[in-house]
């Protein structure tokens, strides 16, 4: 995407070829700021620390962290160490595991001298294909927002609703749910997005306006509560979110608050649709409430808020009383019976096992 006029991913190799660059998210919206990972520690940082943050990025940075790993000790004992540090740094997207195992995987069977570089080509070639992927995503949702425009009068607005941020930022570029939307705007719907602020974090008021806002896509934010009113005043064609961890039956575990906007969907008729690249479908999960693993992150995010004062200066201020105890669950899961359909890099699945597998009859088993 566009920053400044300027095609930028959210993950570089660095000019002098010894780290790896990123955005620091932490900063967005309010200044732009990279930062440089020369170290596997600086890696798992970034990604515990949310400088990093999305599924489809948390699992490129992680497979840039195993590289900068074995450039310091290609041992089979450093692999190990790396794999479980990295591993250890967030426990719902899956597509940690699945970049942390496929580079594992892929440079094991080398000697140690040939590791780093087969593992800096093998992070790239994941950068390169997450890109591809998302893309593939936008064509097949543009088909699908073709096509509800179509039963739309002539030149009327299309809404689009979307929760947290499963755009450019969560990604290597692109975005999964944003694929759609850019690919419409891009195509000359007139599209227009309802981006939920996403307490308690607000990833979708500090970043997916921010970068709306960079592609000249007409959006508005609004709190996480008004999306169930748009929907009842006809004011929501569709709903596009993104995903952590899908499994083989088509649940969808993605950011907390998903759940309640599926359900209000549901009750409205509004098409309720996961843009889902396969790398964040978990073949071995069948219950998604069950299984999927829910990221408890410090209450902090939740009695704390972060802005930009009149000076421009940004601060934290307090929300909640001194002592009201808080919780703070970060992800939840959407039942396959609420999904109208994922949009995959093969197409639009319905949400079940054969729908899955219709089209991904490669997968692994579960
Ligand atoms: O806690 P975050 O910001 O990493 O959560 C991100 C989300 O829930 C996204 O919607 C999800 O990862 C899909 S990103 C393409």
């Amino acid at each position: 995407m566009n920053v400044a006029g300027r095609p930028t991913r959210t993950i570089w190799p660095s000019a002098d070829g010894i780290a790896v660059e990123i955005i620091d998210q932490t900063r967005l919206p309010h200044a732009f700021v990279t930062a440089r990972l020369a170290t596997l520690d600086e890696a798992a940082h970034a990604i515990r620390a949310m400088l990093v943050r999305g599924a489809p990025l948390i699992g490129a940075t992680a497979a840039w962290g195993l590289w900068l790993a074995l450039r310091a000790d290609a041992s089979d004992a450093a692999l190990a160490r790396a794999h479980a540090t990295l591993l250890a740094t967030r426990p719902t997207a899956v597509n940690l595991r699945w970049a942390l195992d496929r580079v594992r995987a892929h440079v094991a069977p080398l000697t140690p001298s040939a590791r780093a570089t087969a593992a800096r080509q093998l992070a790239m070639e994941i950068c390169d294909e997450d890109v591809a992927l998302n893309c593939a995503i936008g064509t097949a949702g543009l088909a699908l927002l073709r096509g509800i425009a179509a039963r739309k009068p002539v030149g009327a607005r299309l809404n689009v609703l979307t929760h947290c941020n499963a755009g450019w930022l969560a990604t290597v570029d692109v975005g999964t749910a944003t694929a759609p939307i850019y690919a419409a705007h891009d195509a000359g719907l007139p599209i227009h997005v309802w981006v939920d602020e996403t307490r308690p974090r607000n990833q979708g008021a500090s970043l997916t306006a921010w970068e709306l806002l960079n592609h000249g896509v007409p959006h508005t934010v609004i709190a996480d509560n008004a999306g169930g009113h748009l929907m009842q005043h006809g004011q929501v064609d569709l709903v596009i979110v993104g995903t952590d961890r899908t499994t083989a039956t088509g649940d969808v575990c993605n950011k907390i608050g998903t759940y309640l906007k599926a359900l209000a969907a549901r009750d409205n008729g509004v098409p309720f649709y996961v843009a889902a690249p396969s790398p964040s479908i978990d073949w071995s999960l069948r219950d998604g409430v069950r299984e999927i693993p829910i990221e408890e992150r410090d209450v902090r995010e939740l009695t704390h808020i972060t802005g930009r004062l009149p000076d421009g200066a940004v601060a934290s201020v307090a929300l909640t009383p001194e002592g009201s105890p808080g919780g703070n669950p970060a992800f939840d899961v959407t039942p396959a019976r609420l999904v109208t359909g994922l949009i995959t890099e093969r197409g639009v699945a319905e949400a079940s096992e054969s729908g899955l597998r219709r089209l991904f009859s490669d997968a692994p088993a579960s």
